[in-house]
């Protein structure tokens, strides 16, 4: 982990925020190469939930949205997590995860149990000493102003709350019919007790979620296994191994009582197995409570059986954040190339590569070879996210590119000015091949595009 978070630096993937004010709550920016990985991850989701299906739609909601709203959802009175602290040392933990960690117990939810169990047989991690204070629970929700508005306003600490106020909407202006979905992307705000694993547990992160209505008569499993399958095959494509990914079904002790099935789908992070997407089927908990604490009829006709009804909710769920780190770290590779040589390449999947094609012209200080070399990325950069470099030598310039993911790399050499070809070198078989510049993008719009 730790060689990633340095290298995502050096290269320019993730950098700590603010850190000439010597870094500001374990928060990050995500730099020139990240916010093309961010994005392509972001892209791959739309694609794939969004356009390529007829039974789903899109939406873009406000962070800050009605309070009413967060009672109604009940995140103002339960969407706490329980922290505790060190009264010699003052550093903060998280209770049930400092029980989990230490004792291997799960006590989440029970505070009095964690309280007693962590003054009597937990030592502080950071000072050794056992002088803590009571575990209290914690409102996970930022709070804000507004102007004109009475009381708190909150950032929204999940996507998912803008789609169900809006759902009214959808429902009367498109044409969407019982089973559809509600897709969106967007930040979302968690005051966690603790930020930390890099970008995995952040304040300020990006969901892509899906409210997906069913008939409450439907067959309900059927479609959870199927979406738990595409949240699986979303995994693959970051780059996920298979045997990295794995189910996790909640006790049914522990779900909430309006839910009747919560899977997440885990990943074998480099700090280990964790969270990375989840799927819970959530009844018609939310519109009832939105109808309820809105006084608007939420219920939804269908046309050919003349029923109403409130519709039952599958809520497959995806982290921006954790995606990427999914991408970085199945991507990163040390590739021992003999003679004390290691070669540092991401092998990302190409949808998700930063740039895909780097185009070089052999010699800097040759025009004609520069000319044609720029005329080539000014052709493809249209096409596909495009670099030009003529920085030191081919070699070293194939290492720069492999180190953050480029696929595909173009040198533009003196036989090009009597062939018209150029070489184009794959990033993972390092092979080269010779290619007609006029037979060059289509190459590259079949390597890449399909
Ligand atoms: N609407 C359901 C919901 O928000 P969740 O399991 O609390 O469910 C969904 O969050 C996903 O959001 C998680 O699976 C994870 O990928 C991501 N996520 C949650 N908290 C996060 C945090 N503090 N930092 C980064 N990603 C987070």
């Amino acid at each position: 982990m730790e060689k990633i978070v340095s290298f995502c630096k050096r290269k320019g993937f993730v950098f700590p925020a603010c850190e000439i004010y010597g870094g500001f709550a374990n928060a990050y920016s995500y730099g020139p190469y990240g916010v093309e990985l961010k994005n392509n991850i972001k892209k791959l989701w739309w694609n794939k939930f969004i356009d390529g299906r007829e039974d789903m739609v899109g939406l873009d909601g406000p962070i800050l949205l009605h309070p009413k709203l967060w009672e109604a959802s009940g995140h103002l009175s339960g969407f706490n997590d329980a922290m505790i602290d060190c009264k010699e040392c003052q550093m903060r933990y998280r209770a049930d995860n400092l029980i989990q960690e230490t004792l291997g117990l799960d006590l989440e939810g029970k505070l009095d149990e964690m309280s007693k169990t962590i003054q009597e047989q937990i030592k502080c991690p950071s000072c050794g000493k056992k002088n803590w204070t009571e575990a209290r629970f914690f409102n996970m929700m930022f709070k804000t102003e507004m102007n004109g508005i009475e009381g708190p306003v909150y950032l929204r600490p999940e996507t998912a709350g803008a789609i169900f106020v809006d759902y009214k909407n959808v429902v009367d202006s498109c044409r969407v019919k019982v089973p559809f979905g509600i897709g969106q992307i967007g930040k979302a705000f968690r005051n966690e007790i603790v930020a930390r694993n890099f970008i995995f547990r952040v304040r300020e992160f990006e969901q892509m979620e899906i409210e997906y209505f069913i008939s409450p008569e439907t067959e309900w499993e059927p479609l959870f296994d199927k979406w738990l399958d595409l949240q699986e095959e979303f995994a693959r494509e970051l780059g996920a191994k298979p045997e990295d990914i794995r189910r996790y079904e909640h006790p049914k002790a522990k779900l909430s009582h309006y839910s009747r099935k919560t899977v997440d789908i885990e990943y074998n992070f480099p700090f280990g197995m964790s969270e990375l997407f989840g799927l819970a089927h959530r009844g018609d908990f939310d519109l009832t409570q939105h109808q309820k604490f809105s006084g608007t009829d939420l219920t939804y006709l269908d046309q050919t059986t003349g029923q109403r009804y409130l519709p039952h909710v599958l809520e497959p769920t995806f982290g921006v954040d954790r995606a990427v780190l999914v991408a970085l770290s199945a991507a990163y590779t040390e590739e021992d190339l003999g003679e004390g040589d290691t070669r540092i390449v991401l092998k990302f999947p190409v949808k998700l590569a930063p740039t895909k094609v780097a185009i070089f012209p052999l010699l800097k200080n040759k025009p004609e070879l520069v000319a044609k070399a720029r005329e080539i990325f000014t052709d493809l950069k249209g096409d596909f996210k495009c670099e030009f470099d003529d920085n030191g030598n081919v070699g070293k310039r194939y290492r720069r590119q492999d180190e953050v993911g480029t696929p595909f790399c173009v040198t533009v050499d003196f036989d090009t000015l009597e062939d018209n070809a150029v070489t184009v070198r794959d990033r993972d078989t390092m092979k080269q091949e010779r290619i007609k510049i006029e037979e060059l993008k289509g190459y590259f719009i079949d390597k890449i595009a399909k």
